[in-house]
Parts: C-alpha cells; sequence; structure tokens
C-alpha cells in the first residue's frame, strides 16, 4: 500500500548541486524533505535562504519553499523518519578514471547503523533508497550489500530489509531547476515493483505537470516514466552523457574538416540536425566539451570496459578529439601570431559553460597553462566565475583574472572567446578593437560572434571550421 504521496518524509543525503535541486524541487511540489550533509556551513547558509554556489533559480525556489524544506546534519535520525531517501552525493573521478564511491559507501553504512538502533521500530514497508549519485553499474547491488554490511556491524536488524532503486539524474548546470521539474524523461531502475510504485507516485506531479508552474509556458505535455532493471538505469546514466559527448566531438570533428574544404560547420550542423534522425542539439562545434560530467563519466565508462577487458574504441576516440580540440586554440594563435612569447592573450570567458561558476575540466584551464608555458600573458575574464577562479589554484600563478572585459582586452595581441556568455557575445566590439593591440585578432572558441561584424570592427576573426565567413 502506497502512503498519499504528499504523506511520504523524503530525506536527502548531500546538499550539494544535484541533492539540493532534488531536495528543493520536491518541496516545490508539496513533499516535506529533509536534507541532509555533514558541512555545518553549508546548512547554516541554506537555513538562512543562501545557495554556497551559483545556480540560477536555485535560491529563489529554496527560500520559497523553505517551510517543507530542511536541513540537518544528523543522518540517524532523518532515516528513521523517512519513507524514501534519496542519496545524492559526488562520486569524483578516482585516479584510474573510475568513479570514487566511498561517499556514497560511507552513506550506505550510515543508513544501515540508523536502520538497526534499537530504538528504530519496525516499518510496515521498506524504507526506499533512491540512488542519485552517478554510480558505476552494478552498484545498486554494492549500495545493498553496504547497508547490510552497517546493519551488521551495530548487530542489530533492519526489518524490513530497505529496497535500493536507482534514479539517474539528467541536470544540466545552469539549468538545473528547468530540467528537474521539466525533465525529457524519468528513469528508474528497481527489482521491486512496490519501490517502483512508490517513485511513480512519488513522481506524478512532474509525470502529469500537474504542479503550478510559472517557469514554463509551452502546453504541458506527459513525461515518460521509464522503468528498467537497476543495471539497466545505471547504464542509462552514462550512455547519456557519453553519446552527448560523442555529438560534440564528432561535429568538432567535422569543422576541422570544413575547415580543410572550406565548408561551413554551422550550415552542415543545421543541415544534419533537420534529421530528425539526428536532431539538432549538442552540434555546437568549437573548443570542446568540458565540466563536472562528461569528463568525468565517459573516463568511468572506459575504467568499467577495462575492468572487463573491453577496448572501448569509439570512447577512447572521442576523448583523444576533444584534447586535441583545445589545443587547436594554441595553433590557431600561433599561425596568426607566430611567437606567443610576451603576447598578451585575453581569455573571455573561464566557467566550462555559461550559466555557472563551475571550472571543474574547464577548457579555460589546459589553454592558459598552455598559453602560459609558451610565454604568453594570460589575462582571464568571466561574469561570474572570476572569483572561484582566482582563488582556485587551478590557473597558472602569473595569470592575471581581471573583473571587467574591457580591462582584459586593453593592449591584447589577441582574444579568445573561451565561454558563450551573453555578456561577451554582446560586447561592443568597436570598443574591443580600440582597446586592443592593432591589428587586433579574436579567436571564437564557441562559434558564436558573427564574423562579418567582428570584422566590420576591424577585427581580424578566427573561427573553427566556419568557412569563408571565418577567413
Ligand atoms: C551534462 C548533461 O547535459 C546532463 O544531462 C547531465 O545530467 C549532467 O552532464 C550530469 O551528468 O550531471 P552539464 O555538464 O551541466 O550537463 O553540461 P552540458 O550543457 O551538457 O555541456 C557539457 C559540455 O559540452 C560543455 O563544456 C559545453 O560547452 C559542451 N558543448 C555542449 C559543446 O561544446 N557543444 C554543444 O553543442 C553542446
Amino acid at each position: 500500500m502506497i502512503k498519499t504521496p504528499k504523506g511520504l518524509n523524503i530525506g536527502l543525503v548531500g546538499a550539494g548541486y544535484v541533492g539540493l535541486v532534488t531536495g528543493a524541487c520536491l518541496a516545490h511540489l508539496g513533499y516535506r524533505v529533509v536534507c541532509v550533509d555533514r558541512d555545518e556551513e553549508r546548512l547554516a547558509s541554506l537555513e538562512a535562504g543562501r545557495v554556497p554556489f551559483y545556480e540560477p533559480g536555485l535560491e529563489e525556489l529554496v527560500r520559497r519553499n523553505a517551510e517543507r524544506l530542511h536541513f540537518s546534519t544528523d543522518l540517524a535520525s532523518v532515516v528513521s523518519e523517512a519513507d524514501v531517501v534519496f542519496i545524492a552525493v559526488d562520486t569524483p573521478q578516482g585516479e584510474d578514471g573510475s568513479a570514487d564511491l566511498s561517499n556514497v559507501a560511507s552513506v550506505a553504512r550510515g543508513i544501515g547503523y540508523a536502520l538497526a538502533e534499537p530504538e528504530a521500530s519496525p516499518r510496515e514497508h521498506p524504507l526506499v533508497v533512491v540512488n542519485k549519485s552517478t554510480v558505476p553499474v552494478g552498484s545498486g547491488d554494492y549500495v545493498s550489500m553496504l547497508i547490510r554490511d552497517g546493519v551488521e556491524e551495530v548487530g542489530g536488524e533492519a526489518v524490513p530489509f530497505p529496497v535500493v532503486v536507482s534514479n539517474p539524474e539528467f541536470l544540466r548546470e545552469g539549468s538545473a531547476v528547468y530540467d528537474a521539474l521539466f525533465p525529457d524523461r524519468i528513469v528508474v531502475g528497481a527489482d521491486s515493483s512496490e519501490a517502483m510504485d512508490t517513485l511513480r507516485a512519488l513522481y506524478k506531479p512532474i509525470i502529469e505537470q500537474s504542479f503550478p508552474t510559472e517557469l514554463d509556458p509551452r502546453p504541458k505535455v506527459a513525461v515518460p516514466f521509464l522503468t528498467t532493471d537497476l543495471a539497466s538505469a545505471e547504464m542509462i546514466k552514462y550512455a547519456a552523457n557519453a553519446f552527448l559527448a560523442t555529438k560534440v566531438s564528432f561535429i568538432n570533428e567535422v569543422a576541422n574538416l570544413c575547415e580543410l574544404v572550406g565548408a561551413d560547420v554551422g550550415e552542415v550542423a543545421y543541415g544534419i540536425g533537420l534529421d530528425e534522425r539526428i536532431g539538432p542539439r549538442f552540434l555546437s562545434a568549437g573548443i570542446g566539451w568540458g565540466g563536472s560530467c562528461f569528463p568525468k563519466d565517459v573516463a568511468a565508462l572506459r575504467a568499467v570496459a577495462a575492468e572487463y577487458n573491453y577496448e572501448p574504441v569509439l570512447l577512447d576516440a572521442v576523448v583523444a578529439a576533444n584534447e586535441k580540440q583545445r589545443k587547436q586554440v594554441v595553433g590557431k594563435l600561433q599561425r596568426e601570431l607566430r611567437t606567443l612569447k610576451g603576447k598578451r592573450i585575453a581569455l573571455l570567458g573561464l566557467a566550462f559553460k555559461p550559466n555557472t561558476d563551475d571550472l571543474r575540466e574547464a577548457p579555460s584551464l589546459t589553454i592558459a597553462r598552455s598559453l602560459d608555458s609558451l610565454g604568453a600573458m594570460v589575462v582571464g575574464y568571466d561574469p561570474v566565475a572570476g572569483d572561484v577562479a582566482a582563488s582556485s589554484g587551478l590557473l597558472p600563478t602569473s595569470m592575471k583574472v581581471v573583473f571587467d572585459p574591457y580591462e582584459a582586452l586593453t593592449g591584447a595581441h589577441a582574444a579568445v572567446l573561451v565561454t558563450e556568455w551573453g555578456q561577451i557575445r554582446t560586447l561592443d566590439l568597436k570598443k574591443v578593437a580600440s582597446v586592443m593591440k592593432n591589428p587586433p585578432l579574436l579567436v571564437d572558441g564557441r562559434n558564436v560572434l558573427d564574423p562579418e561584424k567582428v570584422r566590420a570592427a576591424g577585427i581580424h576573426y578566427k573561427g573553427f571550421g566556419r568557412g569563408r565567413r571565418s577567413v
């Protein structure tokens, strides 16, 4: 028997990016949610309605739903009251590329301890443990095993034993709130039909798009709720990210070929994207993909392949193509400026993509390091990630980070558009030309500027495979 969904008590472990977005959205749907995290400072900031990282719309959602969204450091008491516990802790990349599951493991054991405590009374229904952390295929069973370990360590009993479900997230940084409320699909992997029913009931307002919203004016279409076995749900997460990374690496390879034959990759991408089997998205060519997900997940999938002695030739090539793409920026600058020694180069945008302050695996880092090692003076600007970048220790020590784009461009021999922030796409090109060294050069790492307009402002333009528009 499933409880009325709104009556479900939800615990959510990990008040990071995925956990907080999920928690705030579930609270928005009407549930009582308690987010558990060991970082007291983070929780204090959240209690006060401040989100400690940049994600558009999230702070407002947290504040609006403060009545139903609570924070705690006490995993045991949250587990004891919850009907459903989500695990949303990070699984960073280990040294061999595989996902480091130590955070997931300690939460799973902690759930076991809590369930086995002498005062934990038997439940009518098993606790449903929903794994949202990105974990390698087979980890659902591993989480069950660790919960059991926790129970046994305390020498107690968990009656009935919890059910572990896989429910991967498909949130994009920068539009995570939107993606959580208006997903393309919800995937749930489990061996228990009762647990599936609990999740179906929990997600009903999203499946039916029946929650109140002013966020999306489009007509409401039911969201597919896909149920699979545990291993398939876990694989769907990896395969989705690996496929998207493949799409980007593919179009980048096509851009390089376009550059050789004089074709325009923008037109080619549009032309192939009209084919419904291909689709228009994730076909923007440029300096390639980065972030906290694609690199980590593709590496983890390759590590799984290695475990099974399987050679993932396509994934290997997808990564190699991406690494090559970043180097192209340096090549383009060298072809135009000859030596880079002593040349001032402005990097416009440092975050791995717009609408985030995340620098993980950002192309800006590799490009800055290469330019620095070739003797260039690198100056960076980012409208949001500037502070994070300046204090990250990830940039070359001699690199300066400034907070005004024109300051970065003043006296620069060349500028590289690294992140396509609105603030950068709409720069006053005449002003750009007037502050840069003559003749000014701009390498558009995202193919987002209009080459004709850039040239009309007196700036030499270099894109990625934009054919005649780029020369
Ligand atoms: C990605 C997926 O899109 C989400 O569905 C997934 O949930 C998330 O990873 C995750 O696993 O948590 P995200 O890393 O936020 O989301 O970023 P994307 O918007 O997917 O972009 C990834 C990278 O590809 C960025 O560096 C972006 O600049 C690059 N990209 C994207 C391109 O170079 N060209 C494109 O056409 C699209």
